[in-house]
């Protein structure tokens, strides 16, 4: 199976916040990107409303589920509050993450194994709903475990620790091989595996050799590389990059 790609958008909401917060329209426009992104490849648009609400807000994600053609994977935090908007938006899936206000960006996995009770009934209410749930962890043993014993369809493995060591051969090596452990328990377990966080062209080749993976979910690079050479050129450029994946 072809490696799927999911566009991360936050950040082309991030750059629209910088100047327009608080108003009801601005550029860039996410939405308008996702459908860039889908029209050259993407299989799918990620979107984190977080409860800061610092770039994507509601109103964008009920554009997102109305004019998307692919998957909304729509990215939370377990709070009651967003619980409540994503089960009457209904993406086709939820990841949940763990969300710190004074973090930049998602810093590290969901603490599923000391949170087995709130995430499991969480996930029943996604799936009752026919919402798919993923949840985003560190590639720990205990954490792919526990999230089986969720009854989660997917983990989305944290690739931060290995972006950040990419350029550091032995760390490098050690982040590959937790990367591929997670991957193979998770496959054996009967979950579905996605990745994601910190991933550019660079570093994407070589995840290659990490099994089972469905989909990457990349924001940044992307977003970033589409201030020189355009969205449809930077996810162009990435699905090339992903291009060959033997699964
Ligand atoms: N996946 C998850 C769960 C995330 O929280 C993020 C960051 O918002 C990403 C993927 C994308 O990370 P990046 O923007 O570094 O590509």
């Amino acid at each position: 199976m072809p490696l799927k790609l999911g566009v991360n958008i936050d950040h082309v909401a991030t750059l629209r916040e910088a100047r327009y917060r608080g108003q009801s329209e601005g550029e860039p426009c996410p939405v308008e990107a996702a459908l860039i992104c889908e029209s050259v490849g993407a299989l799918g648009i990620t979107a984190h409303l977080r409860e800061d609400r610092r770039h994507i807000q509601e109103q964008d994600v009920v554009e997102l589920r109305r004019r998307i053609k692919t998957r909304l994977n729509l990215e939370m935090g377990n709070t009651p509050e967003i619980v409540e908007f994503a089960l009457k938006i209904r993406p086709e899936i939820v990841c949940l993450v763990p969300e710190r206000r004074q973090e930049v960006t998602t810093e590290g996995g969901l603490d599923a194994a000391g949170q087995l009770t709130a995430l499991t009934e969480t996930r029943k209410r996604m799936n009752d709903a026919g919402i798919e749930v993923s949840l985003f962890i560190a590639p720990d043993p205990v954490q792919v475990d526990a999230s089986m014993a969720i009854g989660a369809q997917f983990i989305e493995l944290h690739t931060g620790a290995y972006a950040e060591h990419f350029h550091r051969k032995r760390e490098r090596q050690i982040e590959l091989e937790r990367l591929i452990a997670a991957a193979k328990q998770a496959h054996q377990l009967g979950l579905q595996v996605n990745a994601g966080h910190g991933l550019n062209c660079e570093n994407v080749p070589l995840l290659h050799i990490v099994p089972h993976l469905v989909e990457l979910n990349i924001g940044h690079s992307i977003v970033s590389r589409s201030v020189f050479i355009g969205l449809e050129a930077a996810v162009r450029e990435m699905l090339k990059a992903m291009e060959g994946y033997a699964g």
